[in-house]
């Protein structure tokens, strides 16, 4: 290739790294002013000095001055006079910009998307370390911003979109789910917001959430409480393989691609949606094959290097799946589980695809 061609790409792709590390540095910032409610306090106050924004924070001015001048510079925050002295300038959150940063109930919500970011760095040296022995990191020690960040990234689509568009889009199991009586099993409920989801959905609904880990059953049941379901959501810890009972719908949301078991997992699923009950799994809308990416692959495997693929090795023996599981590794998991068939369901979701395991041997 010629020089001058090669030069071009070079300074092309220096360019695509470096803006690489602004996005890292827009994540930790995004991070900085989502958890210490900076973002809340310019939403609900309207334009406000550093001295203002820094007491209704209960944060330090020199800190908050430097962030608010790095949020303007990359175009997140609005100044009302740059020329100003830095005591006078007054910073607001741009109209546009409130909802994807300080909306808990919104689709459009993104600050945990940071939140997830930051936290599935956080055992980076773990993750290292991992790479050369073949070992895993437990998911236990990514701690809190994994798990609320997860949390907060699904609730949205669990409280807008899994009742009223997901699950109705399947009739037999809409209809089932309108049964007084009807139990419903969420494995790997994470901080409980599916359980709730379908428990307000679907008024008569009991669902039974499962989960390994045991701050997030702490959180969910916090979340059921706060929620005012207790009478109707209950959540166990217990690992997903060993899930018993008779359920009319059985559901994994984001979940069986973490397991080190997925096979074991779907198969306690299978069982316990008995001979009429469905399985219904959610999980990442990959392409078809590594040379038909899905417009969302980039960040997934992004995701699976820090996060998912050292949770799935952390225990032995393991299937290793990572974030990027492809519909025929998922078919091959049911097959194994005594699955005979997997549908994929016509649900429209960037993110997401829906599978419904089908049929028993
Ligand atoms: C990515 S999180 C998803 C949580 C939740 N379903 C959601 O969508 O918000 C995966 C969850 O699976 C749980 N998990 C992983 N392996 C499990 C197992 N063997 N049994 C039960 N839960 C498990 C984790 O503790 C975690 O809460």
């Amino acid at each position: 290739m010629a020089t001058d061609v090669i030069q071009t790409e070079r300074d092309a792709f220096a360019e695509r790294v470096l803006d690489a590390v602004g996005g890292v540095n827009d994540v930790y910032s995004i991070y900085l002013g989502d958890r210490l409610g900076l973002y809340a306090a310019l939403a609900e106050r309207g334009p406000q000095t550093t001295d203002e924004l820094a007491a209704a924070t209960d944060t330090h001015e020199r800190y908050v001055r430097e962030w608010c001048e790095q949020q303007t510079v990359t175009g997140i925050l609005a100044v009302d006079d740059p020329a100003t002295t830095p005591e006078r300038r007054r910073y607001s959150l741009p109209e546009a910009h409130v909802e994807v940063l300080t909306d808990e109930e919104s689709l459009h919500f993104l600050a945990p998307f940071a939140q997830l970011a930051v936290g599935a760095a956080t055992p980076i040296e773990q993750v290292v370390e991992a790479f050369g022995t073949g070992g895993g990191v437990p998911y236990a020690d990514y701690g809190n911003d994994v798990h609320e960040g997860v949390a907060r990234a699904n609730r949205p689509s669990f409280y807008h979109l899994l009742g009223e568009e997901w699950l109705s889009a399947i009739p037999d199991v809409d209809a089932r789910l309108r049964r007084v009586g009807a139990r419903v099993a969420d494995v790997g409920c994470g901080h409980g917001h599916s359980a709730i989801g379908m428990a307000r959905a679907y008024p008569t609904v009991h669902v039974d959430g499962f989960d390994l880990d045991a701050a997030s059953v702490a959180a969910a049941r916090d979340n059921v409480a706060e929620a005012g379901l207790e009478d109707r959501v209950a959540v166990h810890r217990r690992d997903a393989a060993d899930v018993t009972g008779e359920y009319d719908l059985v559901t994994a949301f984001e979940c069986i691609h973490d397991v080190a078991d997925p096979v074991g997992v779907l198969r306690a699923m299978r069982r316990a949606a008995g001979d009429d009950g469905t399985v219904v799994v959610m999980d990442e809308r990959t392409g078809d094959s590594f040379a038909d990416p899905s417009d969302v692959e980039g960040l997934l495997y992004g995701f699976s290097l820090l996060h998912c693929l050292p949770v799935g090795m952390a225990e032995q023996p393991t299937t290793a799946t990572g974030t990027v599981m492809r519909a025929d590794t998922l078919a091959a998991y049911a097959d194994a589980a005594g699955f005979d068939a997997v549908e994929v369901l016509p649900i429209e979701n960037d993110f997401w695809r829906f599978y419904r395991l089908e049929g028993r041997r």
